[in-house]
């Protein structure tokens, strides 16, 4: 069976402000019953394929973490703790030691990013299929989403030879590049977004590590090694693991690897990075507007409104994103959502 790894720790500030530093953005429900990480959880869910998932967070989001698994009835192997946030390398590799730990490092995982909105349909279940047949085989499989504009915000793979059943492997990978290099990247047409989620032959991901970023993986198996349990939590040691560095798995591993493959993959899929991307995937109306339900619009077309407690009613405007929670209202223009986070990083350094 599969060991899914969730990775729930990310602060996502770009959706401020309905994303907080206490309600990150895998946590929200907005437009849906369910939140991103519940979502996540369901996609996992099949006994036939998957074994209970692993679970990476920051220690501060445990309660959250614990509630909302427990509200959608996922079975889970481990809810593991990070005392403090070292991005996604070391979660990862605290969370790869834990599955040889487990299930033996034979065990194929599948990593899988919170925050993403994605329709788990046909196309989807055989590009997982896949992946596990090339993880199988010996590569770290990713899974590549067809760009549709120069994003910055994403790692691009450069699809390279063939491999069997239609798996190619990666030529280059290029983690989040400017927006020049990005439209030279699209240009050439030979680029896939990297789409956050992985199929990782456990052993094989660990000894890359240890190759490429040796103080991850030390620190990472020391930190497993020292953890200990607290009701429900496995907390991992806190003095080896503030010793790791602070780096992503996609620096760390993917770009220096020559085992990566990626899964060409047509499924939608959403990173809902920033309001435009929500307004993307809402369900619009006539007017091509999402609008949640504490709110109303009249003569506006194409905007995106959501409050969580006030009542909003915006009247004459276009192209506008307007979100209110109870404590902070944000209004701009939907095309420059983009600049959120920066907007908040502003906002943080004048508190
Ligand atoms: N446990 C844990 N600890 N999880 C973390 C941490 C951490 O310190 N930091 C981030 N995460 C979680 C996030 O919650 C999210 O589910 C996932 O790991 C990915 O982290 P992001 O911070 O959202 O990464 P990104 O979106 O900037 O970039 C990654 O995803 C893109 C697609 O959305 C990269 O893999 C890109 O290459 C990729 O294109
Ligand atoms: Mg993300």
């Amino acid at each position: 069976k599969i060991v899914p790894v969730i990775m729930a720790g990310g602060k996502g500030t770009r959706l401020w402000p309905l994303s907080r530093s206490t309600a990150p953005k895998q946590f929200l429900q907005f437009l849906s019953e369910h939140s991103l990480f519940q979502k996540t959880l369901q996609r996992v869910s099949d006994p036939e394929i998957y074994a209970p998932a692993v679970i990476v967070t920051n220690a501060e989001f445990r309660f959250i973490v614990a509630e909302q698994a427990q509200a959608v009835g996922a079975p889970l192997s481990s809810i593991l703790l990070e005392p403090v946030a070292r991005n996604t390398a070391p979660a990862l590799a605290a969370a790869a030691f834990v599955v040889a730990r487990d299930h033996g490092d034979a065990a194929i995982l599948q990593v899988l990013a919170s925050d993403h909105e994605i329709e788990a349909n046909d196309t989807y279940r055989a590009c997982i299929g896949l992946a596990r047949e090339t993880a199988a085989a010996g590569m770290l499989v990713t899974f590549g989403i067809t760009p549709t504009e120069p994003a910055t915000g994403y790692g691009y793979i450069e699809i390279g030879a063939a491999l069997a059943g239609g798996a190619r492997t990666v030529a280059r990978f290029v983690e989040k590049p400017n927006r020049e290099k990005a439209e030279a990247l699209l240009a050439t047409g030979r680029y896939l977004w990297n789409s956050g989620m992985f199929m990782l032959p456990t052993r094989l991901f660990l000894a890359d590590l240890a190759t490429f970023a040796p103080e991850v993986h030390a620190s990472a198996r020391a930190a497993v090694e020292a953890s200990r349990r607290d009701l429900d939590f496995e907390r991992l040691d806190a003095a080896a693991f503030s010793q790791a560095p602070d780096i992503s798995v996609d620096y760390a591993v993917f770009e220096r690897t020559a085992h990566a493959a990626v899964v060409p993959s047509s499924f939608p899929w959403s990173d809902l990075g920033s309001w435009d991307s929500v307004w993307a995937v809402g369900e619009k109306d006539a007017a091509g507007n999402v609008v949640g339900q504490k709110a109303n619009v009249s003569d506006t077309r194409n905007s995106l409104v959501l409050s969580r407690d006030i009542h909003v009613s915006v009247h004459g405007l276009d192209d506008i994103a307007v979100i209110a929670s109870e404590d902070a209202v944000y209004v701009g223009r939907l095309a420059d959502s983009q600049n959120v986070g920066q907007i908040v990083k502003a906002l943080a350094r004048n508190e």
